[in-house]
């Protein structure tokens, strides 16, 4: 580490969503000063993506280090092969995610020892960002929980991985630390209680907790309620943590729990990120990509059989929709496939962008040439068809995704619970013209809550798509199968989010 640089310790990283956003903040030299010393995360796959994006960051400013790298993400150079052309950077690459998948409280020996090594052999600032995963504490989360035979949330470890998060906080003393978490650890109870007041003494005295020696102390700040205007800071409302990601640029109703937490030596008081004036729509973020087909899960899966399913389909969508909307509005509809569509495609397509202009760069910035992960899934036959009315329901209306009630019988799916309204959402189209819905992992398990707006490609997202809408830049690539490649992109915090509150930090670091 140099003079200047901040030192990041990254746990429970994920894909690295915290830390790419971390990193990408640039001071009036232009210059990175957060640099991430260690990444913690158990998953192999999302390790893998993690290793590749710290090579990218260690490669891309060296003389042909961008070509390099795009010749990998092209498939055109393996990863051995790429990874013997800089055998430092590859080194100092593996050595920030710890040589392989580790997980905090299991492999706290070698974690801890080497967080103590890296605190040691540096100077300035430090930041601990994360957040401990969050399924004990999700709403869906613990509703899969309500239905386990014997279940008790205080003996269910996840409930206690923050404790982890706060031996390491007491290792490190860092001035700064970023935890985030799901909105549902605000009202999560365990033996009755709720948890969040006691997450939040445990974090302003983590010491206390864990009895490491020689701890500091922590104020806790909410980043979108400004302290200074609050007589203490401890007045904050446990609402005042939640970050609403579509009021700050992120086409994406994501509210997320986000504490700052400063060291109590650090006496100034943090800014806060400020609301964009308008909210980033998904097609204005989607609209460049490949059309793309999508294909069919229990048959063979030829492009002509595709092609007349949905041209059959057109018709009967056509017949059904007109007893719902306007007949004129519905002849104007072009419901008709898109012949030639692929499955999957690299090229970029030549339109006109929608989207502001802080995106595009910010998305477009060191762009590879081409689109990574974008390739569709199978779906059942059956289901092409309730994609396309959803798509197109949803056209018509505005931007209303039809509910379950909306769908015509003839289009019911045989499914027990479809008239209870237990599953109204089932098939939840991605409207045009507002922010996407929240990407979850559960995007990994099937697509139907996440179709794609536009009728005529009857199918759920990609794992760019949902990239995009978590605002990963183009470049990024997710490694692992295409399951793994969705629950990485669905666990993440949005870079540009994460961008924002890293200027939060730096601002108060200088
Ligand atoms: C919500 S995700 C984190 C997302 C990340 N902050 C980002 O912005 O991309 C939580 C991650 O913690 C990982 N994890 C769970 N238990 C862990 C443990 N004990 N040690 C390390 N990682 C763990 C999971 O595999 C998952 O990838």
């Amino acid at each position: 580490m140099e003079t200047g640089e901040v030192l990041v310790i990254d746990l429970f990283s994920g894909p690295g969503g915290l830390g790419e956003g971390m990193s990408s903040v640039t001071d009036e030299n232009g210059y990175n000063p957060f640099k991430i010393g260690v990444s913690v995360e158990k998953e192999p796959s999302a390790h893998k993506t993690l290793t590749t994006r710290a090579f990218y960051r260690k490669i891309k400013a060296l003389d042909g280090g961008l070509d390099s790298y795009f010749k990998y993400v092209r498939g055109e150079l393996t990863r051995d092969e790429i990874f013997s052309l800089y055998p430092k950077q590859t080194q100092e690459a593996i050595a920030e995610t710890l040589q392989e998948p580790r997980a905090l409280g299991e492999d706290n020996e070698l974690i801890h020892e080497r967080i103590r090594e890296l605190v040691a052999l540096h100077q300035g600032p430090k930041v601990v960002i994360g957040g401990p995963p969050c399924q004990a504490y999700s709403l869906a989360g613990r509703s899969r929980n309500a239905g386990i035979k014997g279940y008790k949330a205080e003996d269910d470890h996840r409930n206690f991985l923050y404790k982890e998060y706060l031996k390491v906080l007491s290792i490190a003393q860092p001035d700064v630390f970023v935890m985030e978490n799901v909105r549902g650890i605000l009202s999560a109870k365990i033996n009755g209680e709720a948890i969040f007041p006691q997450i939040l003494e445990d974090l302003r005295d983590p010491g206390r907790v864990t009895g490491f020696p020689d701890h500091f102390k922590y104020n806790i700040f909410s980043l979108v309620v400004q302290a200074s205007d609050l007589k203490d800071p401890k007045y904050l409302d446990s609402s005042d943590f939640l970050i609403r990601s579509e009021n700050y640029g992120v086409p994406q109703a994501r509210h997320r729990v986000i504490l700052l937490g400063v060291r109590q030596d650090i006496t100034r008081i943090p800014s806060i990120i400020r609301p964009t004036t308008q909210t980033v729509t998904v097609e204005q973020v989607l609209s460049d990509l490949p059309p793309l087909r999508s294909g069919f899960s229990k048959q063979k899966d030829f492009q002509q059989s595709w092609e007349r399913e949905v041209l059959a389909n057109a018709k009967k969508l056509k017949l059904l929709l007109k007893k719902q909307f306007d007949n004129e509005a519905v002849d104007k509809l072009n419901l008709e496939p898109i012949l030639g569509l692929e499955r999957q495609s690299s090229l970029l397509v030549e339109v006109a962008r929608c989207m502001p202009p802080y995106l595009e760069n910010w998305y477009l910035e060191n762009h590879p040439g081409c689109v990574l992960n974008h390739a569709t899934r199978g779906h059942m036959a059956s289901d092409l068809l309730r994609y396309a009315f959803s798509a197109a329901f949803t056209k018509l209306s505005g931007g209303t995704s039809p509910k379950a009630r909306d769908f015509p019988v003839e289009l019911a799916p045989d499914h027990g619970n479809w008239d209870t309204g237990a599953h109204a959402d089932r098939f939840r189209t991605q409207a045009a013209n507002k922010c996407a819905t929240t990407v979850t992992s559960h995007i990994s398990k099937d697509g139907h809550y996440f179709i794609h707006y536009d009728p005529k490609q009857c199918r759920s997202l990609t794992v760019r798509e949902a990239a995009r809408l978590q605002t990963f830049p183009d470049n990024y690539l997710f490694e692992g199968n295409r399951t793994q490649q969705y629950v990485q992109v669905g666990n993440a915090v949005p870079p540009y989010l994460a961008q924002q509150i890293g200027r939060v930090v730096l601002e108060l670091l200088n």
